[in-house]
């Protein structure tokens, strides 16, 4: 077995890397260790960019529609990971899963219309409905036995009048995988109530063994029947700057609107990058995942086991799926403002605001630990430089 080396990461200040190098625009300074926006600084893995250089033998790069390969490589993934078998006349290209949702809300929803969601959750959630003035609505989630879980009976007040949920499945920031007996539930509301899943399972192919992903369309036949999901290859294989995701819709009446949206704006032609990075990467990335997911998790081991010994009242939700944590700071009785300051100027550490992710995020930081354990370790002195 070919063994991948994580502890090896790129210098990536300088390349127009977001995490690296907009840390002016959004910190307000550029002395800071960034582990905020979600994508990892491990190298790309090797058979993606052996699969784009390929390409460029062929010396025209002008429009190309879903290689045949591809398409093949997706099906299989659907199949083996996620239990969908399936045909590609069911899906689309889209570019970015945060698109294909604004995609949606604009399909389903005009402006004035509420929008479920459950906070706290990924900012553009919060966002994106309220920049293009649809009113979100916002159930907050239960912390219980260390994970978040839903509040049933407020979601399900919160979702009377609602046109759509948008879900986070697992979820971003707590990284919770949700059950099949939650989603159950999710999805009886939802029809219930007349709303519409956009289930965004973008982290899916990140969950931790001991853990099960489930496809909120495979939840049950109605639920199938009720919901539109994204899926990405960009964060398990870091290529996020390559638009290379897909969405999924079994429910032909809400096919013939989506893809006739998607189709009558000219927004399904794909990018000829993308198409074969995402083929290698569902063709040969299972071997470089399984290793990539146990790298993780000794990050994860290894920042409960330093915050356990070296600052022990900043705990973290520990994580059932991908590379994020969401902290939680309370303990130090800050003011959020104050919080953001003492870390970002103090500690010189750049981490995600938590109120950018609703109200609930107040007192909360989240980390991104998709890095090397060296690089990990020093966020974490620089949390206890400052405050134990
Ligand atoms: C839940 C979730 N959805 C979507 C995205 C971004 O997806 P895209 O880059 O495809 O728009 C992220 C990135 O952090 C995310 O966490």
């Amino acid at each position: 077995m070919r063994q991948y080396n994580f502890d090896d990461i790129a210098p990536r200040k300088g390349t127009y890397c977001v995490k690296h190098d907009m840390t002016p625009e959004v910190f307000g300074t550029d002395d800071l260790l960034p582990m905020w926006v979600a994508d990892m600084d491990f190298k790309t893995p090797d058979f993606i960019l052996e699969a784009i250089r390929k390409r460029c033998e062929h010396e025209v790069l002008g429009y190309t529609f879903a290689p045949d390969g591809y398409k093949m490589a997706v099906l299989n993934w659907f199949q083996k990971r996620y239990g969908i078998a399936t045909k590609w006349n069911r899906m689309r290209f889209v570019p970015g899963i945060v698109q294909g949702i604004a995609y949606a809300l604009q399909t389903f929803t005009r402006p004035g219309d509420k929008v479920l969601i459950t906070t706290p959750v990924y900012p553009p959630f919060i966002n994106v409905p309220h920049r293009t003035g649809r009113v979100f609505v916002s159930s907050p989630l239960k912390t219980e036995n260390g994970r978040f879980t839903f509040d049933f009976e407020d979601f399900e007040r919160k979702a009377e009048g609602c046109k759509l949920l948008i879900l986070s499945n697992p979820h971003n920031p707590g990284g919770t995988v949700w059950t099949k007996e939650e989603l159950s539930r999710v999805a009886d509301i939802c029809l219930r109530k007349g709303v519409l899943v956009i289930s965004d399972e973008i982290h899916a192919d990140l969950t931790y063994p001991g853990f099960r992903h489930t496809s909120f369309t495979t939840v049950s036949e109605a639920a199938e029947h009720n919901s539109i999901t994204f899926f990405a290859p960009s964060k398990t294989f870091n290529m996020a700057g390559l638009a290379s995701s897909v969405c999924y819709v079994a429910d032909e009446n809400i096919r013939k609107e989506f893809f006739g949206f998607l189709d009558h704006n000219e927004l399904s032609l794909g990018h000829i990058f993308g198409y074969y990075a995402a083929e290698a990467a569902f063709a040969h990335g299972e071997e470089w995942l399984q290793q990539l997911l146990m790298y993780l998790q000794g990050n994860i081991n290894a920042a409960e086991q330093y915050l356990k010994e070296h600052c022990p009242e900043i705990t973290f939700m520990r994580p059932e799926a991908s590379f994020l944590l969401w902290m939680d700071f309370r303990a130090w009785n800050l003011p959020q403002k104050e919080l953001v300051r003492k870390l970002v100027y103090d500690a010189k550490l750049g981490l995600n605001n938590g109120t950018d992710f609703g109200a609930e995020g107040e007192g909360f930081m989240r980390m991104n630990i998709g890095t090397n354990r060296e690089t990990v370790l020093e966020g974490l002195r620089r949390i206890a430089a400052v405050g134990c």
